[in-house]
């Protein structure tokens, strides 16, 4: 199947704190935003890679990411996530079949992670990475105490990669107005929301989101083991 990704790495990385843009901040040698890219270009049938980027940095960019198939294109990301995704779709190539949305800020994605997310697609119209949450629930107050326990089960985590029938994604950010594009926290949440089958698919292995200066130790010692070529 003919897959055109999205890498939407146009955040500021505010609770990162790095003084840079978190897709650009060196991780175990490589900008953060280079491990996802080499993922899905070592994966099984990715045609093309669109890197949604923070406007103004699309050649420091281009820079970090260096060349090599498939052809990259780099656009200028929206001020919100879904409006860099809505960016990116525009700027994929027509003949693509499928459609993989991932944050740059995951960088412990696989090839193995794509395939078996597009492969899913055979039978859903969206196949995305998720895990059951394993810590019990808490509702809180502001002021920091426990107002109740929530019911764990069934409940999991959202994660990228999410993957998606072209056309159906397509329609979904069609049909989506300003203020979903500004809300919405995920595309699969876009697609439910119009009653479309989302399958959810547990990597079983780590694939966090580098949010804070913490995250960041964590990955370099995780992608400091990994050998480059
Ligand atoms: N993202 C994006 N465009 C935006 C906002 C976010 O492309 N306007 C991307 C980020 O680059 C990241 C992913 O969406 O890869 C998930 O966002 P998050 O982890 O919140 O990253 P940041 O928004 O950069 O971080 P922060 O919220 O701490 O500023
Ligand atoms: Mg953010």
């Amino acid at each position: 199947m003919r897959t055109g990704v999205i890498i939407v790495a146009a955040g500021s990385g505010e609770r990162l704190g790095a003084g840079v843009p978190k897709a650009l901040v060196p991780v175990a040698g490589w900008p953060l935003v280079a491990w996802s890219v080499r993922a899905v270009q070592a994966a099984t049938g990715v045609s093309a890679i669109v890197i949604a980027c923070p406007p103004g940095l699309e050649a420091q960019m281009a820079a970090a990411l260096g060349s090599g198939p498939p052809v990259q294109a780099i656009v200028p990301g929206g001020s919100s996530r879904q409006r860099s995704v809505a960016n990116g779709i525009a700027a994929l190539p027509g003949d693509v079949e499928a459609i993989l949305v991932h944050d740059a800020a995951r960088p412990l994605i696989t090839p193995d992670l794509v395939d078996r997310l597009t492969a899913g697609l055979a039978s859903s119209d969206a196949v995305i990475a998720a895990a059951p949450v394993a810590d019990t629930l808490k509702r809180a107050g502001t002021d920091g105490r426990v107002q109740a326990t929530l019911e764990r089960s069934g409940i999991w985590g959202a994660q990228t990669p999410q993957v998606f029938r072209a056309g159906v994604l397509r329609a979904v950010f069609a049909e989506a107005d300003e203020d979903e594009l500004d809300a919405a926290t995920d595309c699969a949440g876009m697609a439910e929301r119009r009653g479309i089958g989302v399958a959810l698919l547990d990597p079983g292995t780590p694939n966090f989101k580098v949010t804070t200066p913490a995250d960041l130790r964590l990955a370099e010692v995780l992608l400091g083991a990994v050998h480059i070529a």
